[in-house]
């Protein structure tokens, strides 16, 4: 086999855009493995509705993968899980996002269409770029994050491990974020945020003392 097509874990709403993404950038999807009560195709692609097919899968000759599926923790695990099995993870960045060369992008990671990623930023792995979003120069993103459609971060944020910053979220220059921390929808960070907390607002801040996700 040449090019014998993506593996992908997820049924659901992302992962259709990230086929999407995939047969953008030339790729062939040759099979979702979702769950038992997800449809039987998505997008033409068709659906086994159970993980434990995945030895099957990869003894068939597909060693390249990618993991769909929105929960930062869930998208960690079932990576660990894939490469475990002996799948690569694979990257994908839409033909029509636009990422810097000096751009280092990490394994299982998305980049949306319209995004932006600028010189020198640093994308950990399984982290996904969403639509619209752009990621200024010098930023560190970490392992899992999920960095949702039309956020900006200006230069120099760092996001640790699993954070998930919200649809249209804004981040001032140089600021950190902590691993697991949560950004709500439309908050503009302008001070640090610590590790597992949730902000949220216009300046952003802790709503209920943080939270464990
Ligand atoms: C911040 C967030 C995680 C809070 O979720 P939650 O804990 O379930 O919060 P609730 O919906 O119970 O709301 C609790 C309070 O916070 C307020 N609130 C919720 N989200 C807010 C936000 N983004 N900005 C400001 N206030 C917000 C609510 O109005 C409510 O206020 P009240 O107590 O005065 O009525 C969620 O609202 C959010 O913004 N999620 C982002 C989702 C997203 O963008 N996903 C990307 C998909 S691609």
């Amino acid at each position: 086999m040449d090019n014998p097509g993506i593996v992908l874990l997820g049924a659901g709403g992302h992962a259709k855009v990230v086929i999407e993404a995939f047969r953008a950038a030339g790729e062939t999807v040759a099979s979702c493995v979702g769950g038992p009560s997800d449809p039987q195709s998505l997008l033409d692609v068709p659906v086994i509705p159970d993980e434990a097919e995945l030895p099957a899968l990869r003894a068939s000759g597909l060693s390249r993968a990618f993991v769909a599926i929105g929960s930062n923790r869930l998208r960690e695990k079932l990576g660990a899980k894939l490469e475990s099995l002996g799948f690569e993870l694979v990257s994908i960045i839409h033909p029509r996002a636009c990422v810097s060369p000096s751009v280092r992008i990490g394994r299982g990671v998305v980049i949306m269409a319209g995004s932006v990623v600028n010189a020198s930023a640093v994308i950990g792995d399984l982290a996904i770029i969403n639509t619209g979003a752009t990621v200024d120069h010098d930023c560190v993103i970490g392992r899992c994050v999920h960095v949702a459609p039309q956020c900006a971060l200006a230069g120099c944020v760092s996001v640790g491990d699993r954070a998930m910053l919200g649809v249209g979220a804004k981040v001032i220059p140089g600021i950190t974020i902590g691993a697991d921390a949560t950004v709500g929808a439309g908050s503009v960070v302008v001070r640090n945020v610590n590790d597992a907390a949730l902000v949220m607002g216009v300046p952003a801040r802790v709503r209920d003392g943080g939270r464990t996700r």
